[in-house]
C-alpha cells in the first residue's frame, strides 16, 4: 500500500494551514464606513485614507515618502519613468523573479538585461551586474526572492560608482532589515506589493517608497492621470490612472496593525524549520544572509537534491508536498523560459546591437536554471503560522517524501 498521499496514503497534515489573509469583523466594519462615506475612490489622489497608509507603511520601512497604487507592476513602471528612464536606456534586472519586474522595465520603454543570481541566496549575482553595466545602463532592479535579500552592500556599491538608479523590488520583503535598514529605503524608489498572497494585502495594491520629495511627486503625478503636484511643475505627458481606492486602503491600514506580530511569529518558526529541516536528507537550505537583522519572509525557498530523491524533481515533490498539506510550489522560471522576453517570440523592436542579450539561444543563467527548473521548493508563508506542529509537520511531510520518493514513479520533472 502507498504511503505518499499523493498516492492515496493518509496526509502528514491534514487539517491544512491557517487561511490568509488574515481578517474579522474589523475589516468588514472598515470596509463599511467607507461605503458609508461615500468616498470609494483613489481621487482626489491620494484619498485621505491612502495617505495615512502611505505615511506609515513608509515610516515603517524606514522611508520618507509612500505613495500607494494599484499594484507592484506599476509600482516599478512608474518608479522608471519618474526617474525619466525609457528608450535606448537598459535596467539591470534578476534571471530569476516573477515576470514583473522586466515587464515593469519593458512597460516604461527600457530593455531589460537579465543577470543570473547567486547560488547562496538565489538573488542577483553582484558580480554578473558588474559585468552586465554598459554606457546605456541606468538603474539596477535587485528583487529580495522569498527569504532572502539581495546584496545591498554591493548592489549600492557598483550603483553608486556607476551613477546608476536602484530601484529594489521587494514584493517579497515587506518588513525585511539588512543591516537595520528597511526593505526599499537603499536606493531611489523601493516598490511592494500588495496584492492578495502578499504579505501585507488588501487583495490588490502597491506601495512605492523613496526619500526624495521630489521623485514622490511625480509619482503622485504619474499615477493621477498626469495631474501637477507642484505649482511649479507642468503636466506629465505619460500620465494614467494607476490610483488605488478607499476600501483597498482602508484594509491596508488594519494588515499593517496586525503585521509585526505576523512577521515576528514567522521569523520564530523559519528559525526552527531551518534546524529540524537540515536533517531531512536530499534538503539543501539557504539559510538567510547573515546582514539580514530583521527577517521577514513571503516564502520560504529551499532546494532539493533530486538524486535523494529518487530522481524526481521540484514539480514532483511539490505536488506531494500538496498532497500532504504543506503549501508548496515550484516557483518562478528563469527568464530565458518567458516568451515575452525573447524578441522572436514577443516581436519586441530590440535594436540590433541590443538583439543579443535577450536572444534565448545566447541567454544562459546556470545557477537560475539549474535551481527553478529542477530543485526550488517554495513553502507557504502559513507554514511559519501555525506553531511548532505546524513547522515539524512540514519537516515531516518532507522527510515523509524523501524516504518514500519511489513512489514518486518515472524520471526527473
Ligand atoms: C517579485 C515580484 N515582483 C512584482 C510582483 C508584482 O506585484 P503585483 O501582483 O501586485 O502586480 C510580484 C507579485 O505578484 C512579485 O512576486
Amino acid at each position: 500500500m502507498a504511503e505518499l498521499a499523493v498516492r492515496g496514503g493518509a496526509p502528514v497534515r491534514p487539517q491544512g494551514y491557517p487561511a490568509w489573509p488574515v481578517h474579522d469583523e474589523r475589516d468588514a466594519e472598515a470596509a463599511a464606513r467607507v461605503v458609508r462615506s461615500g468616498r470609494w475612490g483613489g481621487f482626489p489622489e491620494p484619498g485621505p485614507l491612502a495617505a495615512e497608509f502611505a505615511e506609515r507603511f513608509a515610516a515603517y520601512q524606514g522611508s520618507r515618502h509612500g505613495v500607494v497604487m494599484s499594484n507592484g507592476t506599476v509600482t516599478m513602471e512608474v518608479a522608471l519613468k519618474a526617474l525619466e528612464i525609457g528608450w535606448g536606456d537598459e535596467v539591470i534586472v534578476p534571471a530569476l523573479t516573477f515576470s514583473a519586474t522586466p515587464y515593469a522595465a519593458m512597460a516604461a520603454g527600457a530593455l531589460p538585461v537579465f543577470c543570473d543570481v547567486a547560488p547562496d541566496t538565489l538573488t542577483i549575482d553582484p558580480d554578473q551586474v558588474e559585468a552586465a553595466v554598459t554606457s546605456r545602463t541606468r538603474a539596477i532592479m535587485p528583487v529580495h526572492l522569498g527569504h532572502q535579500m539581495a546584496d545591498m552592500d554591493r548592489v549600492t556599491e557598483i550603483a553608486r560608482r556607476h551613477s546608476l538608479a536602484v530601484v529594489e523590488d521587494c514584493a517579497h520583503a515587506h518588513g525585511q532589515r539588512w543591516r537595520d535598514r528597511g526593505a526599499g529605503s537603499f536606493g531611489e524608489f523601493g516598490s511592494f506589493s500588495h496584492q492578495s498572497t502578499k504579505l501585507l494585502t488588501a487583495g490588490e495594491g502597491g506601495s512605492l517608497l523613496t526619500d526624495q520629495e521630489q521623485l514622490a511627486r511625480r509619482a503622485h503625478s504619474l499615477i493621477d492621470c498626469g495631474r501637477p503636484k507642484d505649482p511649479d511643475e507642468k503636466q506629465y505627458t505619460f500620465g494614467a490612472n494607476y490610483r488605488l481606492g478607499e476600501l483597498h486602503a482602508a484594509l491596508l491600514l488594519l494588515a499593517l496593525e496586525r503585521f509585526p506580530a505576523q512577521q515576528a511569529e514567522r521569523a520564530v518558526a523559519g528559525r526552527r524549520f531551518q534546524e529540524l529541516a537540515a536533517e531531512v536528507p536530499g534538503v539543501r537550505l539557504l539559510p538567510p544572509d547573515p546582514r539580514i537583522s530583521r527577517w521577514s519572509f513571503y516564502r520560504y525557498i529551499l532546494l532539493i537534491e533530486p538524486e535523494a530523491f529518487a530522481g524526481a524533481g521540484n514539480e514532483r515533490v511539490c505536488e506531494a508536498l500538496e498532497a500532504e498539506g504543506v503549501g508548496a510550489w515550484v516557483g518562478y522560471e528563469p527568464m530565458s523560459r518567458y516568451d515575452l522576453f525573447q524578441p522572436a517570440l514577443s516581436r519586441l523592436p530590440v535594436a540590433v546591437e541590443h538583439a543579443s542579450r535577450l536572444d534565448p539561444g545566447t541567454m544562459s543563467f546556470p545557477v537560475a536554471e539549474d535551481a527553478a527548473l529542477r530543485r526550488t521548493v517554495y513553502l507557504d508563508e502559513n507554514v511559519f503560522r501555525a506553531g511548532q506542529r505546524g513547522v515539524e509537520d512540514a519537516v515531516e511531510a518532507l522527510a515523509k517524501v524523501q524516504r518514500h520518493a519511489d513512489e514518486l514513479a518515472g524520471g526527473s520533472s
